[in-house]
């Protein structure tokens, strides 16, 4: 008997299939179409050569722990403790799931925002544990009123993604107020905060979970190096929680991966040490601007992004299709993939609304948009 019975094949899989079969612009899932930083490239051919390709320690490549110590503290004047409260994990997607395995119990609660990733529901269905879906508001928001009325004392954990995909929305200070707030007053509360696009925020400052000293003891941070380098194939992250946490989810990481691969962890290490992280908001600040300036006199409608590399349009007086059909119809006939919205929530409700990734070539998105222009 299947552990998982309703989960199938990921939307970003099958919609880059499709594009690939019709040889439409691949829009769809999150990656970039461009290359990485020479000087990334060059520390590559230089680590082959040394000695970088036994086991690390299991927390991860001493340099590289220091590293991101570095940038947590420049970036939000944490100090984290680089043995007990950092680790290296194979990418983002592993962090979770680990982090879930490590405080989730059977009976427990977990509330989910959605519209919502798809790496958060298999892990608390795997640890006997209910997810409670909570919709965002109809401008992608948290919705405070409904989220505190789903929280009870069997909630163990809320999972946040901020800067949020598929919407592209940020947090205000209200709402990590709220959310103080509300692991305040529930002690057995803890927070996953999904925080890969953290370096890609536009007019708005990243409110990071770090930033909060209060929140600290209760929280798991996760981080993405695959979307700050823009190596998504690399498939390496961190997260940083509190020791007595942490301790937890090295328990389970050590027998899921024991390390991840040593060649990615020397390259990020001494790349981190040459040059820090290069603003890669300025990238994708372009070429958001770009994607939506192209769009601004087709039939769609702008919804605001103000953090990820991904653009929200409204179809709604463009066609009264589904958004599954919709960027079926899309790819098929107009060489465009992009993403239903309806799938990242339990009701799969659809608001006409579809996502496009633009961590792509200028030429690239100029392309698609000329597309989209003509529909
Ligand atoms: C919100 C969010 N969380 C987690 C991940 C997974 O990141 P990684 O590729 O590092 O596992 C992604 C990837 O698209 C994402 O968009």
């Amino acid at each position: 008997m299947s552990k998982l019975p309703h989960i199938t094949t990921s939307i970003f899989s099958k919609m880059s299939l499709l594009a690939k079969e019709h040889k439409a612009i691949n829009l769809s899932q999150g990656f970039p179409d461009f290359p990485i930083d020479v000087k990334l490239k060059n520390i590559i051919t230089q680590k082959i050569q040394e000695d970088t390709h036994q086991y690390c320690p299991a927390s991860g490549h001493p340099e590289l722990l220091e590293e991101i110590a570095q940038v947590v503290k420049k970036s939000y004047q944490r100090e984290a403790h680089v043995e007990k409260e950092i680790l290296v994990t194979a990418g983002a997607t592993q962090a979770i799931f680990t982090a879930i395995q490590a405080v989730v119990h059977t009976g427990d609660e977990v509330i989910i925002l959605d519209p919502s990733y798809d790496c958060y529901v298999a892990p608390v269905l795997l640890c006997n544990a209910k997810p409670i879906r909570v919709s965002l508001g109809s401008n992608f928001m948290p919705d405070w009123e409904s989220i505190q009325k789903h929280v009870n004392s069997k909630t163990k954990l809320i999972i946040t993604n901020n800067p949020h995909n598929p919407s592209g929305r940020t947090w205000g200070e209200d709402d990590m107020n709220q959310l103080k707030l509300l692991l305040d007053e529930f002690k057995n509360l803890h927070l996953l905060s999904d925080e890969v696009y953290e370096f890609i925020t536009f007019e708005n400052k990243h409110l990071s979970a770090h930033l909060y000293e209060s929140l600290h003891k209760k929280s798991i941070i996760v981080s993405s190096f695959g979307k700050t380098l823009h190596v998504t194939g690399w498939k390496i992250g961190y997260v940083i929680a509190d020791e007595k946490i942490m301790n937890e989810i090295k328990k389970i990481h050590q027998y899921m991966v024991f390390c991840v691969n040593s060649m990615s962890q020397h390259v990020i290490g001494a790349y981190l040490s040459q040059d820090g992280l290069k603003d890669i908001k300025i990238l994708y600040k372009k070429k958001r601007d770009i994607f939506r300036k192209g769009i601004e006199k087709s039939r769609f409608k702008l919804l605001p992004c103000e953090g990820t590399y991904f653009q929200t349009l409204s179809y709604e007086g463009v066609s009264n299709l589904s958004d599954i059909e919709f960027t079926e119809q899309l790819t098929k006939k107009y060489g465009v993939a992009a993403i239903p919205i309806s799938v990242f929530s339990q009701d799969n409700q659809h608001h006409k609304m579809i996502r496009f990734c633009f961590a792509k070539e200028n030429s690239t998105l100029k392309t698609a948009s000329d597309l989209l222009c003509k529909i």
